[in-house]
């Protein structure tokens, strides 16, 4: 999170979201609700000449590079309703022997996530680690600070490793280094990695898990430069510290991946880089944005693509300097849209904002962003999984997919593991030449059999025709398409009302070499063309 967007989001603290209603929904329910009238069909016709239309170039032979499967990452924090209530639920009825919501479980699978970051956020800077292990009743009760609500500590690190053995997940593992001492964290790493006849390799078999986690992430603190940080320092301070860190937890496993936080601010990333960027393996950084304005919202994603280019190109820089041959990659481990809900109602921290279709269309244009920046970004993490800023709720008979679960699992889905560079020419938001109606990526996969283009019409009226012209690649004549969209641009998902968004499936004909693809308005077409 940048410092502008806290200050906004003190600001907006008190800010209010619609209800949730109480009725249970089954998974993946057709959409209902999209038919236009013939009225609105004319409106649509006469605003889209002011759309125009777009063209997307492409050619096989020019790929941008391999995308890594880690950029559909996600994050869970010990922070409202997000791991209890949500994660875990132990006693529901919606919940397994182990406590697990088994609701939430399938549609964390069908989803598509690759890996999950944990224990925060914020929570993770004031996180002890050895109080959430070992019997669950003997487990202290305790304040925490970061988010001003009680941690049970009922889920801790073995939950949370079971958690993504369950679900086949990646886990990614975030240091406290707020309260937390070095010696801790590299106690973590025996814990989790060690195959050692040593106290805390042993504590984990004494708590019934023999083999090592071979926990492979690792961040190195949670957003230090920020005021709101539990221990948060300087620049200077944080990369000696984190270089400490990292030493001593490289001492216990020198195969771990390490990731130094970073920020959108050039002194801070300098100065971590000049020192950190020797042993990290990414940076990290943060973006929440959002807006009720369509246009701005679709600006914030260019913005967020311009923090990740300016951070891409100080890693460029400083990595010559110091002449590291190895790469340097962004982990962009918090991303969403968050202006909504804030900290408080009442007397809980939900953050539990309620997305709509314009949501959707900022994360499809953001999960474009990482496919197009795929040489330079290897991870990323949608903040979060469940109930907080997240994209499906929970209540205690059930679950709503919000409208950004979507274009999130279309993508994990369907996407080629190469970007392809595809040129794209567009109309603009009036007045906003860098933000585009149309916003895309392309992907294939190493054999060129298939091309998938992820086509987003952020026009708010216009339906808008795209010319698609491919090189060295020869589509099948029909193709299957796959449409998020919904009766407007503020459309939501709730438990009243769960299926105003969702995605529906056809098959299209006419895709040649050259052909042309029409994109309802508010929408994002996922196009999945086999090789003839
Ligand atoms: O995701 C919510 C919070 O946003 C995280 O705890 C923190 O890292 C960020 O400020």
């Amino acid at each position: 999170m940048t410092i502008e967007n806290r200050a906004r989001r003190d600001f907006l603290k008190h800010g209010v979201m619609a209800a949730l209603g109480a009725a249970a929904i089954p998974l993946l329910e057709p959409v209902s609700g999209w038919t236009q009238t013939p009225g609105e069909e004319a409106e649509r016709q006469a605003a889209a000449q002011g759309a125009g239309g777009a063209l997307v170039r492409l050619d096989f032979d020019r790929r941008i590079g391999t995308i890594d499967k880690k950029i559909y990452g996600s994050f869970i924090e010990q922070l409202g309703r997000c791991v209890y209530g949500g994660v875990y639920d132990p006693g529901s009825p919606l919940s397994d022997a182990e406590g697990y919501r088994k609701d939430v479980m399938q549609a964390v699978r069908e989803l598509g996530v690759t890996v999950l970051r944990w224990p925060g956020g914020n929570f993770a800077s004031g996180y002890i680690w050895k109080n959430g292990i070992g019997p669950k009743n003997e487990r202290p009760r305790l304040w925490d600070t970061a988010w001003q609500e009680v941690e049970p500590n009922q889920f801790g690190t073995d939950e949370f490793l079971r958690y993504c053995e369950k679900l086949n997940v990646e886990p990614y593992l975030t240091v406290n280094m707020g309260t937390g001492t070095m010696q801790d964290a590299a106690d973590w790493v025996e814990y989790c990695n060690a195959t050692t006849d040593t106290k805390w390799a042993n504590e984990r078999r004494k708590n019934g898990h023999a083999a090592p986690y071979g926990v492979k992430y690792w961040g190195l603190g949670n957003e230090v430069y920020g005021s709101w940080q539990i221990g948060h320092m300087d620049a200077k301070d944080y990369a000696a510290n984190a270089e400490n860190f990292a030493e001593l937890m490289r001492g216990v496993d020198p195969t771990i991946k390490l990731v130094a936080v970073c920020d959108t601010s050039v002194k801070w990333d300098v100065t971590v880089l000049e020192r950190l960027g020797r042993v990290a393996d990414y940076v990290s950084l943060h973006h929440y944005g959002g807006s009720l304005d369509t246009a701005k919202e679709m600006q914030d994603a260019y913005f967020f693509q311009r923090q990740l280019e300016a951070l891409e190109g100080l890693v460029t820089a400083v990595m010559t300097n110091v002449r590291k041959k190895e790469p340097v990659l962004i982990a962009a481990d918090e991303w969403n849209i968050w202006f909504r809900s804030w900290y408080k109602r009442g007397d809980r921290h939900e953050l539990e904002e309620i997305y709509n279709l314009r949501d959707a269309l900022w994360t499809a244009s953001a999960l474009n962003i990482f496919h197009r920046m795929c040489r330079s970004i290897g991870m990323a993490n949608e903040a979060q999984l469940v109930n907080v800023i997240a994209p499906m709720m929970t209540n205690k008979d059930g679950l709503v997919l919000q409208t950004t679960y979507f274009p999130f699992q279309l993508y994990a889905k369907h996407s080629g593991d190469v970007a392809l560079d595809a040129y794209t020419r567009s109309e603009s938001f009036p007045g906003m030449p860098e933000t585009p109606y149309m916003d895309i990526s392309a992907t294939t996969d190493a054999a060129n059999s298939k091309l998938t283009l992820a086509l987003v019409n952020r026009h708010p009226t216009a339906e808008i025709p795209v010319e698609i012209e491919i090189a060295g690649f020869q589509p099948r004549e029909s193709g299957v398409s796959y449409e998020v969209n919904g009766p407007s641009l503020d459309a939501t998902n709730t438990f009243a009302s769960p299926h105003n968004v969702g995605v529906r499936q056809s098959t299209f004909s006419g895709a040649a070499r050259k052909f042309r693809h029409s994109c309802p308005a508010h929408s994002l077409r996922v196009l999945v063309l086999e090789k003839a």
